[in-house]
């Protein structure tokens, strides 16, 4: 688990995984992904988060507003599929509802993770990617002060040669 100022960033628990399906169900929130998550889709990806985190100790973290509780959404650290032009390595990520937007929530808590991934887990170099039309994403990356990487950019294997999402554009950030 870690804290922030305004933030918790804990394993997830039962009574997430519906808000979690509520904003994965979000055109807005899935604009840059080749589709909206079904239930039982979201339902399985927050399975797999939480053993991710039971099994290594840290991956993409429920995060709560330590003010009122609620649930917005992930952030946090996740190993690198081995399909991915970019492994071995791990990557940081962010999805939040709608109504966490705009309040540098992602911001806080990617800073968090990723300090916790270069000290307590000894991590090297942490990268990030998105899809070129997001832009919010990429906005998030600049503020951590990660360092664009147009030497990493890679067409994602899991979608089709010529879909818009296809082209990946690529952060990183060092220990040092
Ligand atoms: C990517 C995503 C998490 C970015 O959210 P975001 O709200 O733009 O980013 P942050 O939480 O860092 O907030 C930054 C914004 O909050 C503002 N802000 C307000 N109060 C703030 C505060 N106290 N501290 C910092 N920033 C604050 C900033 O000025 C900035 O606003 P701006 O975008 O108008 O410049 C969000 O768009 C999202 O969940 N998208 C869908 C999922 C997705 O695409 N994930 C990434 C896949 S690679």
């Amino acid at each position: 688990m870690l804290r922030t100022a305004r933030l918790i960033l804990r394993n997830w628990r039962p009574e997430d995984f519906e808000p979690w399906a509520a904003l994965n169900a979000d055109p807005e929130v899935m604009r840059h992904f080749p589709a909206t998550l079904t239930r039982v889709e979201a339902d399985a990806m927050a399975a797999r988060n939480r053993d991710h985190i039971d099994q290594h100790g840290f991956g993409l973290w429920a995060v709560e507003r330590r003010e009122d509780g609620a649930f917005l959404g992930f952030t946090g650290l996740m190993t690198l599929r081995e399909s991915n032009p970019l492994a071995p390595g791990v990557e940081a990520g962010w999805r939040l509802a709608r109504h966490a937007w705009g309040q540098g929530y992602a911001t806080e808590a990617a800073r968090a993770a990723m300090d916790d991934g270069f000290t307590r887990l000894g991590l090297a170099q942490i990268v990030a990617f998105t899809a070129v039309p997001n832009l919010p994403s990429q906005a998030v990356m600049a503020r951590l002060g990660m360092t664009r990487r147009p030497d990493l950019d890679f067409d994602h294997p899991m979608l089709p040669p010529g879909h818009v999402l296809e082209r990946h554009l690529v952060w990183s950030q060092d220990r040092s």
